[in-house]
């Protein structure tokens, strides 16, 4: 047996080194903390090239040439439309529960009508269909549960929008201006990977066991739910809405900071200087209360960030401007969590495909701290 030694221990195991990847590296070409998908930075490809051509790169290791992305999309958009039972689930769960949850169950249950279902977990090319079912029927799964939540008639995908476009159609039944669009796509973009997060972690641990690639992807979705993880996009909201006003942001900051409250949407595990996920949107949040006409929320949000950043050298995270970016496109706040899964889908998939390809079980060690060794008394004895 191997001994686990004290020094080992690292609790949140920050810091250690769990797995070699090729997918993303967030410590930059220049190790000066930046983000990189398969060696392009997140500032070349966030506005320049689509979450489509995003989710082929992280699939297939190369941005797509038009012949590839074509073929692509349009496998995405036949692959769009969601088992008839799947409907009939979301009439039947009680109208009250999150849509994160439904979302972890409808992965669940798609799995059950995916062609391959009955593939083997290692074949890498059934996984990679499977990758791009995802991809396309959880957008598609988030919009029609959300309408059918709220008592309105299910909006079918349109194969003629593309993939940012199409679910803001599925969910207002409208399609979006250009810059909600354009908006739209971006974010996922920058939501759609992030190396060894809690969620891909929890993915690529389930599937280490030889688990299948559905299993690991709603492991993914139950660890991104959390506040601490994917769920803080909703509570960033929930701060902008409790402050109300710009007037009340200074007094609410300094309050909430004296009170040592954990302020969502702030900070992070690995970047401590800035994340520039955060810095990109924000530019975006800015034009967009400029399109809807209502700059409140990017007044409340200024003096906030100011304090928690000078004040507690904890920057903004993604989740801070992207709260706010989903409610200028009319977006109600719990479908926020749903949309970082959504795009998420693809990095987490690309992580359990090279977990697959190269896989070893993932087995840690605890180090124990309960009560030594003791012998069993009889029942009457204790
Ligand atoms: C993301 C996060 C969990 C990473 O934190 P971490 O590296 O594990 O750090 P810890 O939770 O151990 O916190 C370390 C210290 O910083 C403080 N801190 C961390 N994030 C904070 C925040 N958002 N607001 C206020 N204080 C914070 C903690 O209270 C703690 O202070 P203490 O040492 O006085 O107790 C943390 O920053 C956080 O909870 N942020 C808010 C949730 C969020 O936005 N999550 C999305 C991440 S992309």
């Amino acid at each position: 047996m191997s001994h686990a030694s004290a020094d080992d221990y690292r609790p949140g195991l920050e810091g250690v080194i769990a797995s070699e990847t090729a997918i993303a590296n967030i410590e930059g070409a220049d190790g000066a903390g930046g983000l990189e998908y398969r060696g392009y930075r997140i500032e070349d490809l966030a506005g320049h090239v689509s979450y489509e051509q995003t989710a082929f790169l992280l699939l297939h290791g190369e941005l797509p040439n038009r012949q590839q992305l074509r073929e692509f999309d349009a496998r995405l958009r036949q692959a769009r439309p969601i088992p008839e039972a799947l409907v009939e689930l979301y009439q039947r769960i009680p109208k009250s529960i999150h849509p994160m949850d439904v979302l972890r169950s409808s992965v669940s249950v798609l799995a059950h009508f995916d062609p391959d279902a009955n593939a083997a977990p290692t074949d890498h090319a059934a996984n990679v269909r499977k990758a791009e079912r995802m991809i396309a029927q959880m957008a598609t799964a988030v919009a029609a549960r959300r309408r059918i939540s709220q008592g309105l008639p299910l909006v079918a995908p349109r194969a003629d929008l593309d993939h940012a476009a199409n679910f803001l159609y599925m969910v207002h039944d409208k399609v979006p201006s250009e810059a909600m669009r354009a908006a739209f796509d971006l974010s996922l973009v920058l939501y759609t990977e992030h190396e060894l997060n809690a969620s891909t972690f929890a993915a690529r641990v389930t599937v280490s066991t030889l688990s299948d690639i559905y299993s690991g992807i709603v492991s993914a979705i139950g660890t991104l739910k959390g506040p601490l993880h994917g769920g803080a996009n909703e509570e960033a909201w929930k701060v902008l809405e409790r402050v109300g006003s710009p007037e009340n942001a200074e007094k609410w900051i300094q309050d909430a900071l004296a009170r040592k409250q954990r302020i969502m949407g702030f900070g992070h595990r690995v970047y401590k200087t800035g994340d520039p996920r955060a810095t990109i949107l924000k530019t975006h949040c800015r034009a967009l209360a400029q399109e809807v006409g209502d700059d409140r929320w990017e007044r409340i949000a200024e003096p906030i960030e100011q304090a928690v950043t000078s004040q507690k050298m904890l920057p903004p995270n993604v989740d801070w401007p992207s709260a706010r970016l989903y409610h200028y496109m009319g977006l109600e706040i719990e479908l926020y969590t749903p949309i970082f899964a959504l795009a998420r889908v693809a990095g987490w998939a690309a992580h359990v495909i090279e977990q697959l390809d190269h896989n070893r079980l993932m087995r840690p060690r605890a180090r124990y701290i309960g009560p030594p060794h003791r012998p069993v008394k009889p029942i009457d004895q204790r």
